[in-house]
């Protein structure tokens, strides 16, 4: 039987960043059709930066881990930087996922680009042109 890592444990149990960022700079929800979980990221952005993220996540406890980790991994980076965070980076930081909830860690980097795309977008900045995203 697949064992969680203990880094999995530990963002589902202490998830960190969870919330809503009011007047969020941007807002980015994806989610699974085949389970129905859903994740919503919330971000401010300061000087190019990503000075703060929020989620919420109505979903699996990988999911939360993994929306957990991506606000750890992203806050502070400039946004070009953490458009070029993959869902395989996601899973790797995590210390691995078992296949079957690999789905799962491909919720987390989507949101968080939903968000900054949704940011552009407000500031009249045309979406640029990503590579397809390893999955
Ligand atoms: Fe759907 Fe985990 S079971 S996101």
């Amino acid at each position: 039987m697949f064992q969680y890592s203990e880094k999995v444990m530990d963002h589902f149990m202490h998830p960190r960043n969870v919330g809503e960022i009011e007047n969020a700079d941007g807002e980015g929800t994806v989610g699974n059709p085949i389970c129905g979980d859903l994740m919503t990221f919330y971000i401010k952005v300061k000087d190019g930066r990503l000075a703060d993220i929020k989620f919420k996540t109505f979903g699996c406890g990988a999911a939360i881990a993994v929306s957990s980790i991506v606000t750890e991994m992203a806050i502070g980076k400039t946004l070009e930087e953490a458009m070029a965070i993959t869902n395989k980076m996601v899973a790797a930081e995590l210390g691995g996922l078992p296949k079957n909830k690999l789905h799962c860690s491909n919720l987390g980097a989507d949101a968080l680009h939903a968000a900054i795309e949704d940011y552009w977008k407000k500031q009249g900045k045309a979406p640029i042109q990503r590579k397809r995203r390893a999955k």
